[in-house]
């Protein structure tokens, strides 16, 4: 049974990663902050209690495993690796708002930059003491290319204009130089922005489907945002996590592309979400410079050719789709707040309650 450990495993991405990894027959470990209250919605579906699992070494193995970590906490990646010994490590681990960057430079940099930099360091020793390769996935993303005129492909330099986009460009160069100079097998995705129910919600999709949604019930009558003229490569996350298994199947790693090829605007966004509502977005947008970048990115737009080609892979959920998705989504859960129940959880099932070590 092949082995998987995910960091980032409670954010969008590792909870559909986990999912996928878990459909196809791996073991999946994952790496959870310590916090002083839960927050494990999007992988309570997938959580069984460790005991029924065999961490003391009796039951079956497979099912998801969680582990105490932090990308800031070299010793504790070590220690997660020699005890979940994977196959495929997937680093999803990031504070990956753009905005928030800007407020906390120095955590978003030690997170997603330095933090990349422990886990290659931690993976080489690990796979040299253990005598067996172990394959990395870097996730990437299409801020990195910032001013880089669209399409950005591989070939498109890179410009970041974010703390956030500096530290996932040296993550990015962390990972060539391991690849290059000790023969890891690291490859990078750069992913362009992918969406879906799951998504954060200070991220501007789920933020607009979200309100739409409660103004379309009476819940509420404002929507703040910043910038409506910038224009992003929307896709579903679901999609994209298969792009990141596919580029570990490879016979030799490479950096990919993973894009719809497909851009729109936050205004038409905005459109779309309230249109579906039948509802007239201009009515309830207020603009606030609190949403806006100290700098901002016009346009990214993907060209994935060389994923399509080498990888296979192809975005199923196109635009109105994903819009559709997360507003359905969405005025579900708004329906069930105005009924008087609390908002429903974003996956269904019990809480996972932490490791269990603690
Ligand atoms: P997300 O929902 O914000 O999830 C981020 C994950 O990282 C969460 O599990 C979070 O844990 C964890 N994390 C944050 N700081 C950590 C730390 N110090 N130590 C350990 N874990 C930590 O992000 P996402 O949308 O799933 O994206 C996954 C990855 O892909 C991120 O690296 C992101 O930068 C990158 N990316 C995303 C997109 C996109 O459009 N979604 C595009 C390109 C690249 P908590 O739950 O405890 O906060
Ligand atoms: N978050 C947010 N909130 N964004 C807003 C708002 C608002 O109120 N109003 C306008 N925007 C604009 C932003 O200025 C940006 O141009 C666009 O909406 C998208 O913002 P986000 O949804 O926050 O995503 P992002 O593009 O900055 O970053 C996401 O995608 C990257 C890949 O390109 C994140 O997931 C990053 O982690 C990821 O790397």
């Amino acid at each position: 049974m092949p082995r998987a450990l995910i960091t980032g495993v409670t954010g969008q991405d590792g909870s559909y990663l986990a999912e996928l990894l878990l459909g196809r027959g791996y073991e999946v470990h994952g790496i959870v902050r310590r916090s002083s209250s839960f927050h494990t919605e999007r992988i309570d579906h997938l959580y069984t209690d460790p005991h029924l699992l065999g961490d003391d070494g009796h039951g079956e193995p497979g099912g998801l495993r969680l582990h105490y970590g932090d990308m800031l906490d070299g010793t504790a990646l070590r220690r997660i690796l020699d005890a979940a010994q994977p196959d495929e490590v997937y680093n999803l681990a990031a504070q990956s708002h753009v905005r928030v960057s800007f407020d906390q430079s120095e955590h978003t940099a030690d997170v997603a930059g330095l933090g990349a930099l422990r886990l290659f360091e931690a993976v080489r020793d690990h796979a040299r003491a253990a005598g067996r390769p172990v394959r990395v996935y870097q996730a990437g993303s299409s801020e990195m290319f910032g001013l880089a005129p669209a399409p950005q492909n591989e070939a498109s330099p890179f410009l970041p204009r974010s703390p956030y986009a500096v530290a996932k460009v040296a993550a990015h160069h962390f990972g060539v130089t391991f690849r290059e100079a000790y023969g890891l097998f690291i490859a990078n995705g750069i992913l362009f922005n992918h969406e879906s129910p799951r998504r954060g919600e200070t991220f501007v999709t789920l933020k607009i489907t979200r309100a739409a949604a409660r103004i379309r019930l009476g819940l509420q009558d404002r929507l703040y945002l910043g910038e409506l003229d910038a224009r992003r490569d929307w896709g579903f996350a679901g999609d994209y996590v298969v792009a990141m298994w596919l580029m570990l199947q490879q016979p030799v790693p490479g950096d990919f592309v993973v894009a719809t090829g497909e851009s729109h605007s936050v205004r038409e966004f905005l459109e779309a979400a309230f249109g579906r509502l039948e509802l007239d977005w201009q009515a309830h947008v207020v603009l606030d410079p609190r949403y806006r970048r100290p700098v901002e990115i016009p346009h990214l737009c993907g060209d994935s050719t060389r994923a399509r080609a080498t990888l296979g892979w192809t975005p199923r959920v196109r635009f109105a789709e994903l819009v559709a998705m997360m507003v359905d989504h969405d005025l579900d859960l708004a329906q069930r707040e105005r009924a008087g129940g609390a908002p429903p959880n974003v996956g269904p099932g019990s809480r996972a309650p932490g490791p269990g070590r603690a």
